[in-house]
Order: structure tokens, then sequence, then C-alpha cells
């Protein structure tokens, strides 16, 4: 799981072409980098562990190159350290590999056969191995290339130079996003166009089993067969995606902060003319059940999603895994619309699920925040979330868009469907209009979650309690702490606590709960004073008028169901950025963690 990016050029220095793409796709992962480039004919090699900003450092300034490939890492085999980060090099080929290769042992045995050594634990080195393998039984690099192709299992997007053509570079690829970008006397090629927008906004997409040989003023497109294959040449239209952290010291709390522009940005197209604009969303009355698949945050938006759908319309909704859901028995019908949820709209298993529900002719529909990301190619019909880009690994505006997206939804089915007023639907088209209004108290009250931040930092354990929705909300607050403060935090339904968990509860073990569901309160607060009465710390986000002394409380506005999600997840978000600021943590780059896991 990686970002890959090479360049050629005629007349420009390649090193910051491959320095900016390096560090627009560390959202691909950041624990090693590495860059491989001609200098005096020859194909220097530089790794370091730690993010591309070292690597940046570690180039001479006077350095020069008309020819590179480099490469962001997100360690699969083997350690995060240089010898395992790329490029890999084996005798004459030299290559970046995103993706994996699965049959590595397989292939690493028949190679030490034939006396090849391996440096690192990787499986990347051994796809070095096996091209260099190749290309020195049939001095062919198409040959070789082709080769591979059949030999290699898995996924792969591969930058290559090879030693004595050094006029090219070489891209190789099977489901790991690869394009190449195409601007005047240089041509790129990057795990996607974003990281190179500021060269050129055109580009190629490489299809599965497709490699192209790229020089400085064309790239040759083959598939297997060796047929060449003309590529419409695209062009990204959207908003430069170039961003700055502005005035915040992180882009988690500008991207927090940006939440009261987003959700309204999303809704819009759907709100705008009243009816008529929710009308819009696709209609679900010709379905008997909806499955949502996701992975992380995205799938509490599922959640979130589930409990509407079901208490709301009265249709049947599961949410699932995308890694469990590829490798279940779904029971899949036509009768069945399955949505999947991405952000980046590049999740493997996300992926994966996508195409095992088409392989059965069942529909599909998109919620994903990335235009021409590889799922919006893939699903019948696409939703697109206005979250813009986000930057920050724990995702906070994409999953509020998410749920804005899924909540439109579920009011345009309850509508069709005749669970809802005409009047009642207005209201709520009214509430989401006024978006900005609810949230900016809530994002304004550092105070409060600061306070909350400096009692809980130095605790090991933290819960999160809620019950429908509210359970659903917990889970997302419970995975924002602990992927960026690194404190262990579970979300536990609050009837279940009493089943197991309650054993935990020590004196000041701190307990964050919601209760907005006016039919559910009443057992909540219960459940609180049971931790309570155990020497919990708690604190409480609620729409009730409650008064406690001994509780923590965070007030919300009332609003109906299809926004209180919106409001809830606001302090849950700050908190733990917060309390992630008072530990001195990576915030937006928390370690271990990708933006985007393009590996199972
Ligand atoms: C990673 C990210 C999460 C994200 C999840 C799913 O784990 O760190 O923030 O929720 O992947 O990603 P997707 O792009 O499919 O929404």
């Amino acid at each position: 799981m990686c970002g890959i990016v090479g360049a050629i050029s005629k007349d420009r220095n390649i090193l910051p072409i491959l320095i900016t793409g390096l560090k627009n796709l560390e959202y691909r992962g950041y624990d090693s980098a590495g860059i491989a480039y001609l200098r005096n004919n020859k194909v220097t090699i530089k790794k370091i562990t730690g993010k591309v900003s070292k690597l940046e450092s570690k180039l001479n300034k006077n350095d020069n190159s008309h020819l590179g490939i480099a490469h962001t890492r997100w360690a699969t085999h083997g350690k995060a350290n240089a010898i395992n980060a790329h490029p890999h090099r084996y005798k004459h080929i030299t290559i970046v590999h995103n993706g994996i290769i699965e049959n590595f042992k397989e292939l690493k045995d028949m190679l030490e056969k034939e006396n090849y050594i391996f440096k690192s634990s990787t499986d990347s080195e051994v796809a070095a191995a096996l091209l260099n393998y190749y290309y020195e039984k049939y001095n062919d690099i198409e040959k070789t290339i082709k080769e591979f192709m059949n030999k290699a299992i898995g996924s792969y997007a591969i930058g290559m130079i090879v030693d004595n053509d050094k006029d090219n570079l070489y891209a190789i690829k099977k489901e790991s996003p690869l394009i190449i970008g195409i601007s005047n006397n240089t041509i790129m090629l990057s795990s996607d166009i974003r990281a190179i927008l500021k060269y050129t906004n055109k580009y190629y997409i490489l299809d599965d089993y497709e490699y192209a040989k790229i020089n400085y003023n064309n790239a040759i497109i083959k598939n297997k067969t060796g047929k060449q294959i003309n590529k419409e040449l695209k062009e990204y239209k959207n908003e430069d995606t170039t961003n700055s952290k502005g005035k915040y010291k992180h882009f988690m709390l500008k991207e927090i902060m940006e939440q009261k522009e987003t959700i309204l940005k999303t809704a819009l197209p759907f709100i705008e003319d009243g009816i008529n604009s929710l009308l819009i969303m696709p209609d679900l009355t010709k379905y008997k059940e909806i499955a949502i698949v996701g992975c992380g945050t995205a799938y509490h938006a599922g959640l979130v999603a589930k409990y509407l759908f079901t208490e709301l319309t009265n249709t049947r909704c599961n949410v699932y895994l995308a890694s469990e859901y590829r490798y279940q028995n779904n029971f899949l019908s036509k009768d069945t619309l399955t949505i999947f949820i991405s952000q980046s709209g590049e999740t493997a298993d996300t992926i994966a699920a996508i195409k095992l529900v088409k392989s059965k002719g069942c529909p599909t529909l998109g919620i994903i925040n990335v235009e021409e990301s590889s799922m919006t190619f893939l699903v019948d019909k696409c939703l697109y979330t206005k979250a813009g880009s986000e930057i920050a690994v724990a995702s906070t505006k994409a999953y509020t868009a998410q749920v804005t997206i899924l909540s439109l939804l579920v009011l345009s089915h309850a509508y069709r469907n005749k669970n809802i007023s005409k009047e009642k639907v207005l209201e709520i088209i009214d509430e989401f209009k006024n978006i900005k209004t609810l949230i900016t108290p809530l994002l304004n009250n550092k105070e409060i979650y600061l306070a909350i931040a400096k009692d809980i930092y130095k605790e090991e354990d933290i819960f999160y309690i809620g019950r429908g929705l509210d359970y659903a909300l917990s889970m997302e607050g419970a995975l924002k702490l602990k992927e960026i403060s690194y404190i262990h935090s579970e979300s536990y339904a609050a009837g279940e606590l009493k089943h197991g968990t309650i054993s935990l509860i020590r004196k000041n073990t701190p307990v964050l709960c919601s209760a907005t569901n006016e039919r559910l309160n009443a057992k909540t607060i219960s459940n609180l004073k049971e931790v309570l009465a155990r020497g919990a710390k708690v604190y409480l986000i609620t729409d009730e008028k409650i008064k406690d002394d001994n509780i923590t409380i965070i007030n919300i506005k009332k609003t109906s169901d299809f926004i209180k999600s919106l409001l809830v997840i606001i302090p849950y978000q700050l908190i733990a950025y917060y309390t992630a600021a008072l530990r001195g943590t990576d915030i937006d780059k928390p370690k271990n963690l990708a933006k985007s896991v393009t590996v199972e």
C-alpha cells in the first residue's frame, strides 16, 4: 500500500516533480520513502525510514536528472526500514511497486534456485528480480513484462527503469491504480493524477494487464498481447487540490472546521429546490432490501443510515465491513441495492466487494468523495460527497458528508414510501439549509473540549457508549480518539456494558456517551449511573435538558433524526483532536495508518 511516481523529461529537472508527487501521495502511506534517478548516466538510489520531507533533505541541492522513479511506503511485507523501502534494484532492473505480489514466496524459491540473492524481506524485491530474470533470459523488455504478467499473481502498479534503456521509463499495471500524465516534453507516471496536478491535468488511465513504454514526448500503451491501445486522453477538471493548513495547526482541525460548509455543499443539490431536488435521489422503492458496505469511518456512516432506514422507512438495511463482506455468503439478489461508501474510492476491500456484487448482476450505488477514483468507474451510479480533499488521515468532513448524502437518500425514500408527510420533509430540508447555524456553536465550543481533553489525555482506556443511533455515533467517536491519540478506546451498546465490559470500569475511567433518543435516553442515563457508581468519569452529549453535577454535559440543539448525527459527532471529533494534541502525537499522519488502504 504505497504511492509511486515517475517522470522523464527532455529539458527539466524531474527531481522536484518526484518529491512533490510523493508528498501528495503520502496519504497512501508514509513509513519510508525512496527515489531512483539517473545521474551521470547511472542509476542513483536514496532510501530513508520516515516521511518524504526526510528523503527530500537527503537530495543534493545541485542534483539534476531527466529520468527517475520514487515511492512512499506503507509496509506490508517486511519492516518499515531503508532496506525494505523502494526502489528495489536487481542488476539491470530498478522498480517502485504499489500492490502485493501474492505468490512472492513461490517466485522467490524459484529465483533462489537460479542463484538469486535477496537483501530485503519484500515481495517487491522479488518482483524486481523476476523482471531481471526474464530480461536476462530474453533480452527483450516487452517480452519480459509480458512474462512477468503471466507469472506474478496479485496486484501491482510498477514504475521501472531498465539500465540498458535510459531513454525510457516503463509502467506496468494490474489492480493498483496507475496513470500517465502528459505535459510538454515531460511525461509522468503516478498512482493518482492529483499528485502531479502542479505539472499537468492531462492523463491516460492504464487498465489491468496494460503496460507502457514512456519517453519524454510519448507513451506507448499496450495490452498483455502486445497490441497497442489508443487511449482517451483525459483532462482533470476539478479544482486544484493542493492544500494548505491555513491558520490551523493541523489539517484535521481545519477539516473539522470546514464542516460548516461541506455539509451544506454536499446537501445543496438535493435541497435547493425543495422536494423537486430531493427527488433527484435514486428511487429505492423497487428494492426489498438495502445493503451498505464500507471500511473504517465509511462503515460507521453506513451504521447511521441503517438506523435511519430501519427506524424511519421500515426498510430492511444491513451494514457490512467490506473485508468481511467480500468473503462471506451474502445471499445476493437483484432486489437488494448494495451501497458502497468510500472517501477515497480506492479502498481495496471495498473495490473487491463492488466487483463481487457486479459479478452477480446485482445493482450497486456508490457514495464517493474523490471523483474519477477507481470505484466511480465500477458502480452503476454514483452520488458524490462534496467534502473536498481530505488530507488528515482521520476522516471528519468526509464522514459528515457521507452521513449527509445517506440521510437525504433515506429522506427521499421515506417520502416516496409515504412514511413521512410533505410538510415534515420540508421542515427537514430547512434544517439542512440551516446546518451552519446549528453546528457553528458546537465547533466554537473549544473550552469544554479542551477541559475534557485535559481530564482524559493521560488515561489508557476510554469507553464510548450509546443506544440506537447514538451507539453508531459512539463507534465513530471511539475510532477518532484511538486513531490519533493512541489511547485504547472502545464503543459499546450502553445496554451491553453489564454483560462484561463494566468489569473494566475503575475509579476515573472515562466514559463518553451521547443520548439523543427520547425513547431510549432514560435507559442510557441509567447505564451512566451504573458506571458512575463504580467511579467512572462521565461525559454526555445530549439534546435533553439534563442536570447532574456528576456528569459533564455538552448540549446540542434538538433536531430531527436526519440531522442529529451531524451535531453529535462534532464534540466527539474535537475531544479526540484536543486529547491527541495534549499527547503530542502526529495528528495528521498517525503512526501505522494510511489515508487510503489500497491492499486488503
Ligand atoms: C482508512 C482511513 C479511514 C477510512 C478508511 C476507509 O482506514 O484511515 O479514515 O475511513 O480507510 O477509506 P475510504 O477511502 O474507503 O473511505
